[in-house]
């Protein structure tokens, strides 16, 4: 069931998954939701001009399962104009929220002042919130994908997509759904003073600041002063305040919430081949059964979802699940090479065939695979 903005009745401090380009993908979404039940989940972004020029991937990327919700779907680009009909498509897929990018340093899409070059023009920023706006609101009112010229390619392909998740080709209700954005703290310099009361004076839901400069990409430290500077201005206004950039664990989480005043946190890098960090005040590390279980379901999603063709992006997920365990290094060199679901079975069979009988370094008969493993758990 689709939420009316879940924004305002979720419990606090809120943790969600941070939306990841190449990673939260739908098998990843999926894995995290059903495994860690994070409080929210973001898509990675979606460039607002694959909707009309490559409808078949903006609809992969933006599959889900019902699952996810509150899901939000993340989108970037520079054109007011295309943020009006993608706002209407995201609402037609029902989506919980949707996203706008204003923080991603990628040259490709801040040079081009999209993501986090919009920091640079405030005024354009401003205007993609509102035509997004815009086109939820007219959504709502009734108008059709149709009547806004929306190729009937792209339009027979969210029908399919909310067919196969939901059993129906249109959401049960046509609702307002709230618009959030992510930002940086600035472009080349923290600029939240000025930044944050323009995002402000749009009242988005919420905005997501990641605690670093663009210049900066992922170097030094998140600045969680910088954060807190943004609680204090946004204090007194309806949009809630997330923080983000390296929160290790829920520890993490619970130390700066209660530092800054944020009303909650997404988890980014940490949450790759650990999909249970959202469970960690419930439940202890997975052990060995229930990593390879999930690391196996995932896999299957994946090749489900994309097809033996695109396996090679599963690799990287593989060799994150890895981290920890005995052998690991050895674990990953094989898991780095597969191509598709009997080769992740093939591999993780002999792991546990070789931790099992503790032995030392042998060919396994059944996989050729060679575990140099490290001495096993006791
Ligand atoms: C591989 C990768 C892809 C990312 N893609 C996106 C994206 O699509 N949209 C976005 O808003 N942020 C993106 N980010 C930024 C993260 O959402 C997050 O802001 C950043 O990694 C800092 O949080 P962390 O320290 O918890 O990882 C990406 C980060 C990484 C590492």
């Amino acid at each position: 069931m689709i939420l009316k903005n879940f924004w305002k009745v979720i419990n606090r401090p809120i943790v969600g998954l941070s939306p990841m380009d190449g990673v939260t993908d739908p098998s990843f979404r999926f894995i995290v939701a059903r495994h860690g039940r994070p409080d929210l989940i973001f898509t990675e972004f979606v460039n607002v001009e694959t909707a009309f020029f490559a409808p078949d991937a903006f609809i992969k990327d933006l599959t889900y399962d019902e699952i996810e919700r509150p899901v939000i779907a993340q989108v970037y680009g520079r054109d007011p104009e295309l943020f009006y009909p993608v706002a209407h498509v995201v609402c037609e897929l029902g989506f919980d929220g949707i996203d706008i990018n204003m923080g991603c340093p990628a040259k490709k899409v801040a040079a081009k002042g999209s993501g986090g070059g919009l920091i640079k023009t405030p005024d354009l920023a401003r205007r993609i919130v509102r035509a997004t706006r815009a086109g939820i609101e007219h959504w709502v009112q009734g108008q059709t994908l149709l009547d806004i010229g929306i190729p009937s390619e792209l339009i027979q392909k969210v029908k399919a997509s909310n067919r196969l998740r939901s059993g129906c080709e249109s959401p049960p209700a046509r609702l307002p759904i709230p618009v959030s954005v992510k930002t940086r703290i600035g472009y080349e310099r923290n600029v939240v003073e000025s930044w944050i009361p323009t995002l402000l004076d749009e009242a988005p839901a919420a905005i997501t600041i990641h605690g670093r400069t663009l210049a900066q990409g992922y170097k030094g430290s998140a600045d969680w002063e910088a954060i807190a500077r943004a609680v204090e201005i946004a204090s007194g206004s309806p949009t809630l305040i997330l923080g983000n950039g390296d929160l290790r664990d829920m520890s993490d989480v619970v130390r700066r919430v209660r530092e800054t005043g944020v009303d909650g946190a997404l988890l980014g890098r940490s949450t790759q081949g650990n999909p249970w960090i959202f469970r960690a005040k419930e439940k202890a590390a997975p052990g060995l059964a229930e990593r390879f279980a999930v690391m196996l379901e995932h896999a299957r999603h994946f090749e489900r979802h994309w097809g033996t063709e695109r396996f090679v992006a599963m690799r990287k997920h593989l060799a994150w699940y890895c981290s920890g365990l005995p052998g690991a290094a050895t674990l990953r060199s094989h898991l780095v090479r597969v191509n598709g679901m009997n080769d992740v079975v093939r591999c993780l069979r002999a792991y546990e065939l070789s931790i099992a009988e503790r032995r030392p370094p042998t060919v396994a008969a059944e996989s050729g695979v060679d575990f140099a493993c490290e001495p096993a758990p006791s």
